[in-house]
């Protein structure tokens, strides 16, 4: 275990939104900077055809370890003068037999985020995944191995093969992750395989460091069966609750939905802290948790401190498209109300999934109607065994007709949206497609969104760094109060 545990963690906010800029600038703040890994060999090939502004990207990529490798994708993506309203070039989809080509990307795309949020300091840096996208994980891991990552946080789903994944890594060892295949029967046994020797011939094979492992939970239950279960080390836990920005667990029970048609949350959603104290290991609050009070709440249950995603989306250095950041600022500061929405078909992932209603995004019934149904990412496809025994990927999200085709149903079509490009646009990737559609964003964020107010009250914009110092001083006051009457706030 690092000697010294973060109390403010930055959430990995995917696609692109927690990128290196704003992982540098908290872990140089003292909190642990965490960069999103999800769909990042896209985010890198598509910063290299807007020209690389500043050289970062090339920069990072000039440390690989074989540089004819980051050659290749140079040489494919590479332009100095950017697109010029061209469409971007796409990187190839992943399947669950890797190729050569999207190894590479994967893992020179998380080698260059983590070493960019490395950069210049001696802070601590994470790496963000979604269990639910299991193609690229390992070789995600593994690049951000390469560049010395310090944390590992999964969830959106039961990541109990990945701590074992970090220790076969370490040593460059053939690692796989089973394939969840719809329609797969007990003797099937579909995996996902990473050997990192068939793919590199690096002349130095040393062991990597072996990442602090925390997993992104919602109950005591699963965590303890993380803890008993996994394939090696759980380090710790972020308690994520349902307020919280991105998607969230479903409610418990039968799904229940209120008048504007969100899932309803109950008793049964909240969480037990006695058990993750009895446990033993480190874990820290995430979900409205971006405000001294609530600072001070989470170390009084014994947390280790807290995980905060939506106060750092709109600071200064997040990704999120700029005029997205400051039209959202500058309506909580008039005090005009700015509506998440929790919307429970929304995402492929079949997990509810957090949206500011806003006019102009996929969210907007008139742009979701006029978007015509494409899957060209392909990140949220889940695999299913298709009739000859091979395995397929489908998406619910892509056009209607070839997703039937591919023994999908139609009930889980409907108000299904491309997260994907929805995403990437929000980040000022918009894709434009061959019928001249230029693909509308999706802003996710969660229920803490007035906790912005704070930082903009007399000014129009704020940095990760002053969430970070707002944070860690009541993080500081509480563990001196703690310490002058003797009480343990959290096993440091
Ligand atoms: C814009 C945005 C994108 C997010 N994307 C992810 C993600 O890709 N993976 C993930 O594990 N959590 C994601 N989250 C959740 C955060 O990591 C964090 O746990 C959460 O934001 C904490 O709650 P808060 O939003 O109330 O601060 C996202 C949150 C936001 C606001």
């Amino acid at each position: 275990m690092s000697e010294i545990r973060p109390i403010i963690i930055q959430g990995g906010m995917g696609i692109g939104v927690s990128n290196y800029r704003l992982a540098n600038a908290v872990s140089r703040a003292g909190g642990l900077g965490v960069v999103s890994g999800s769909g990042l060999n896209s985010v890198l090939i598509r910063r290299l055809q807007d020209g690389d502004p500043g050289g970062h990207c090339r920069r990072a990529m000039s440390a690989f370890p074989i540089q004819s490798v980051v050659q290749n994708i140079i040489e494919k993506y590479f332009l100095a003068e950017g697109r010029k309203g061209a469409a971007y070039k796409r990187a190839p989809l992943f399947s669950p037999k890797l190729s050569q080509e999207i190894v590479e990307q994967t893992v020179v795309a998380n080698f260059v985020e983590v070493w960019l949020a490395k950069e210049g300091h001696s802070g601590l840096v994470g790496l963000n995944l979604l269990e639910k996208i299991i193609l690229p994980n390992i070789p995600s891991l593994y690049g951000a191995m390469l560049a010395g990552v310090d944390y590992v946080l999964m969830g959106a789903g039961i990541p109990r093969e990945i701590p074992g994944v970090l220790d076969k890594l370490s040593n460059h060892e053939e690692a796989f992750l089973k394939l969840p295949t719809d329609g797969a029967s007990s003797e099937d046994n579909f995996k996902v395989i990473f050997d990192p020797k068939n793919y590199f011939q690096f002349d130095n094979w040393a062991p990597l460091k072996r990442p602090e492992f925390l997993a992104i939970v919602s109950s005591a239950v699963l965590a303890l069966n993380l803890a008993k279960k996994s394939t090696g080390k759980v380090n710790g836990f972020i308690i994520e609750h349902w307020t919280a920005g991105g998607h969230n667990a479903p409610p418990r029970g039968a799904l229940q939905l209120d008048e504007l048609g969100q899932p309803i949350y109950g008793a049964r959603d909240e969480v037990d802290f006695a058990k993750f104290c009895e446990m033993g290991l480190p874990f820290w609050l995430a979900g409205s948790c971006g405000s001294p009070e609530k600072v001070t709440e989470a170390m009084k249950l014994g947390a280790q401190g807290v995980q905060v995603g939506t106060a750092f989306a709109f600071s200064d250095e997040s990704g999120m498209s700029e005029s997205v950041k400051a039209s959202v600022r500058q309506r909580l500061q008039k005090n005009e109300n700015v509506t998440v929405y929790t919307d429970p078909v929304a995402s492929p992932s079949g997990f509810p999934f957090k949206v500011i209603e806003k006019e102009n995004t996929l969210f907007d019934k008139k742009v979701y109607e006029a978007r015509p149904r494409k899957c060209d990412l392909g990140y949220l496809r889940s695999s299913y065994k298709k009739e000859d025994g091979t395995l397929g990927q489908r998406c619910a999200s892509e056009p209607i007709d070839t997703y039937l085709k591919k023994g999908g149903t139609i009930e889980d079509t409907v108000g299904r949206k491309c997260l994907c490009n929805g995403l990437f646009a929000a980040v000022d990737q918009a894709q434009l497609q061959d019928n001249g559609y230029v693909e509308a964003i999706i802003i996710t964020a969660g229920d803490d969104l007035q906790s912005i107010k704070r930082f903009v009250e007399n000014k129009n914009h704020y940095s990760a760094a002053e969430v970070v110092q707002v944070l860690q001083r009541a993080a500081t006051t509480i563990q001196a109060f703690e310490i002058k009457n003797h009480a343990p706030v959290a096993q440091i």
